[in-house]
């Protein structure tokens, strides 16, 4: 182009520039920018990688939305030393070896790119890793696709160190050489969002192939995702888990089902007609890979338009295997997307399935309606649908329950509606919150959309404890082997679970509900634990309930001794070596007064000495500890006097962690409400009125502050296998029973009653 402006010179605006090769730098950055996008591109590269390296628990992670940092850990097959040179580079892979072999890829990598792009974006990116046939796991730094020396001046060359089977990666401050793209990104909160929703998709797919996810924020102990690792894992209890009970409740299973001549397997689970969101939940997987079918999607909406409300959208799950060598897996830079053979006639296909599907379920349309009435008339059939009315009045009419339902998946999901004491007793001083002429409910009646799990779940809410930042390794320890320990189908069931009643409060044993089974477990040994891990879990931090006025210990101690030691002088004489009584309320009084600021400081039992510190005869307790924020009355204040003896005898006080652990288990022991509270409690109150007080609220601590706090899905408790499976006593006659035992499924019994 060029022009005349009249000056007689040619001025060229637009001159040919000579052509060069880009620097290789340059290129590779450019290549990385289109594969990572953002922290969730880079997350699904990673969950893809740990999966194709045959991991069962996948451990995420983020800060700052994954952009300051984004950690991964598995347990799957881990890099060989070896390899560890080769691992970001460009186009180095372990799964593909020639161009043939596309046609028939079953791993999720093919290209070896995307390490090598997550090192060209981010400031540096680390491994650890350890196979099972090496004796050391290996550490090493990368940056822009190079093994990178740790710190200016060291040796680049990974490092022996110690680590478990698998490969922890973390890739710190992505985009730092990206500016533009890193403006371009939304808040950190968002992307958290984003990496999140990958995980979840992941964590659903893969939980019914025995693979676990869990994934958090940075310095956060609360898991916004935690799925189990089991094999036992079914597809529906990860749904119910992942998006509610309310959408888990209305779908449609599309059972598999193979079509031989288009060479595909379909499978899945897709809304009824009953459900109706503002936004289409669309999840689906080709070969296992998570891609986005709009070919698909589009079909799905369009067979929805017809069947539900304007507005309203559909939730779909598909499982979609196609033989290998009929997918492109190498068309979209983020893998997103994949072309298929036949891909109208498959779609069309797997429409027809899932029409054929809903069907089949007979499903109905529940049509909301809302209708004014006049002050003083009662709603037609408020008894009956009593739980369905929504706030404005506005009641959700069903088609009878038993046309949708089969009777023996019917099962009461609020706590309230029929208590166990509220078929037996006449005790006044029993709660009773049932009305008790409440029909048992059906599962799919419970509540209003939205309103998720059951009123155990709802009110759990406020149960939930943080952790404390500590940084003592005795307590990290003891922390971490409570989250190794836990169980993950128990968390589930407790979370998901509704409480039925106390049975024996003497024994310790409740029954609780989780969907068609019926549990009874041993409250006190779940209580006993849990406590044990508040008092970890808020180690430093643990509230006080303030005594007022402050109660003598010397007191306490002497009451504790009796209620301690009811065996007489002899036999007491033994246990503490010839130490008469009198000596040993005096031993146990110094022991505690003068470990008094230790206590209060780390668990908020605060002793204190009247005199200079050597004076220990007047100490006295202000406050004990309150392990569940504003319940005061979780610690049985009769337990107090046994607590101060056995902390001084049974903890072991000269090593940090051990001692640490036997407070915690104590303190954990003490907020049992079984005999020990009772008989405390009912000899001091020399009354039976008393006595029924005493049980009435120990009742009411079960039901209405430990079931809760189990539910609690956050911040709450982990219950640990021992409780389904207590550790073999070598020796001992009788084995100690497990706290926890399926009593009966509403399914099997059917089949009996039907019978009759
Ligand atoms: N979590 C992991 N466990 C074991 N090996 C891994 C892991 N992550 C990566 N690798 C190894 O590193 C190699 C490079 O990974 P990268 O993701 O860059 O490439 P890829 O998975 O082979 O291909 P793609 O770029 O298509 O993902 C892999 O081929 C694999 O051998
Ligand atoms: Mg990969």
């Amino acid at each position: 182009m060029g022009g005349d402006d009249g000056s007689g010179e040619d001025v060229v605006t637009h001159p040919a520039r000579p052509i060069l090769r880009l620097d290789e730098a340059v290129v590779n950055r450019i290549a990385a920018g289109e594969i990572i996008h953002r922290p969730a591109n880079a997350l699904k590269e990673l969950i893809e990688n740990s999966l194709d390296a045959g991991a069962t628990l996948i451990h995420i992670t983020l800060k700052e939305g994954g952009l300051k940092w984004l950690q991964i850990r598995d347990n799957g097959s881990g890099i060989r030393p070896g390899d560890l040179p080769l691992l970001c580079e460009r186009f180095a892979t372990s799964k593909l070896r020639d161009f043939d072999d596309l046609s028939a890829m079953t791993t999720f990598g093919f290209r070896g790119e995307a390490l090598a792009s997550i090192s060209f974006v981010s400031a540096s990116m680390s491994v650890v890793t350890k196979t099972k046939q090496d004796p050391l796991a290996y550490k090493a730094f990368y940056t822009s696709g190079a093994l990178a020396p740790p710190k200016p001046g060291q040796s680049s060359e990974p490092k022996p160190c110690a680590g478990s089977d698998g490969t922890i990666l973390t890739a710190e401050d992505l985009f730092y050489n990206v500016p533009q793209r890193r403006r371009a990104l939304k808040s950190a909160a968002e992307e958290y969002n984003r990496a999140l929703d990958i995980a979840a998709k992941y964590a659903l797919h893969y939980g019914s192939r025995g693979v676990g996810f869990v994934c958090k924020k940075s310095g956060s102990n609360a898991t916004d995702l935690s799925t189990p690792s089991s094999s036992a894992t079914q597809t529906m209890d990860t749904i119910r888990l992942l998006h509610g009970t309310s959408v888990a409740r209305e779908l449609v299973h599309l059972e598999p089902k193979r079509n031989a001549p288009l060479g595909f397997t379909v499978a899945g689970y897709i809304s009824g007609a009953n459900w109706s969101a503002k936004r289409t939940t669309f999840l689906c997987f080709i070969n296992h890979r998570l891609v986005d079918c709009s070919a698909l999607k589009r079909s799905f909406e369009t067979l929805y338009s017809a069947m539900l409300p304007k507005g309203g959208h559909p939730w779909i799950y598909l499982s979609l295997e196609i033989d290998p060598a009929k997918v492109d897996v190498n068309v979209h830079p983020t893998k997103r997307e994949v072309h298929f053979l036949n891909e109208d006639e498959i779609v069309e296909t797997v429409c027809t399935y899932a029409q054929d599907a809903l069907a089949g379920a007979n499903s109905t349309r529940t049509f909301q309606f809302t209708q004014s009435i006049l002050p003083g008339a009662t709603q037609p059939g408020a008894s009956s649908t009593s739980a369905q009315a929504g706030p404005s009045g506005a009641a959700s009419m069903r088609p009878p329950a038993a046309t949708s339902q089969n009777p023996q998946y019917q099962v009461r999901v609020d706590a309230k509606t029929r208590t166990l004491p509220s078929m037996f007793s006449q005790n006044p001083n029993v709660r009773q919150d049932a009305t008790s002429s409440d029909p048992i409910r059906v599962d799919g009646e419970a509540g209003d959309e939205g309103n998720e799990t059951t009123v155990a779940t709802t009110s759990s809410a406020r149960f939930r404890v943080d952790e404390s930042p500590c940084t003592l390794s005795s307590v990290l320890s003891l922390r971490s082997a409570i989250h190794k320990q836990r169980h993950g189908a128990l968390t589930d069931i407790l979370q998901n679970h509704t409480f039925v009643g106390v049975v024996d409060l003497d024994r310790g044993l409740s029954l609780f509900q989780h969907g068609t089974k019926l549990y009874l477990a041993n409250h006190d040994d779940f209580i006993e634990e849990a406590a044990y891990q508040l008092c970890l879990r808020q180690f430093g931090s643990v509230k006080r309930t303030r005594l007022d006025p402050p109660l003598g210990l010397e007191e306490l101690v002497r009451l504790g001794v009796e209620i301690e030691a009811p065996r007489g002088e002899g036999e007491l004489e033994e246990l503490t070596g010839g130490m008469g009584r009198a000596e040993l309320v005096r031993k146990i009084t110094d022991h505690l007064a003068e470990r008094g600021e230790m206590l209060g400081e780390y668990f908020s039992l605060d002793v204190r000495s009247s005199g200079d510190g050597e004076e220990v005869a007047g100490a006295t307790i202000h406050a004990i500890p309150c392990l569940i924020p504003g319940q005061s009355d979780a610690l049985p204040a009769e337990n107090l006097p046994s607590l101060l003896v056995r902390l001084a005898l049974n903890v072991d006080w000269d090593d940090e962690q051990g001692c640490f652990d036997g407070f915690a288990r104590e303190l954990g022991a003490a907020h049992r409400l079984g005999p020990l509270a009772l008989v405390a409690g009912a000899q001091h109150n020399g009354a039976e009125e008393a006595s029924a007080t005493a049980m009435a609220s120990a009742e009411d601590r079960v039901a209405h502050l430990w079931f809760p706090y189990f539910a609690a899905k956050r911040g709450g408790f982990l219950p640990p296998k021992q409780l389904v499976k207590p550790p073999v006593v070598r020796g001992a006659e009788q084995q100690p029973p497990a706290a926890l035992v399926q009593l009966a499924s509403l399914n099997e019994l059917y089949r009996i009653f039907e019978r009759c």
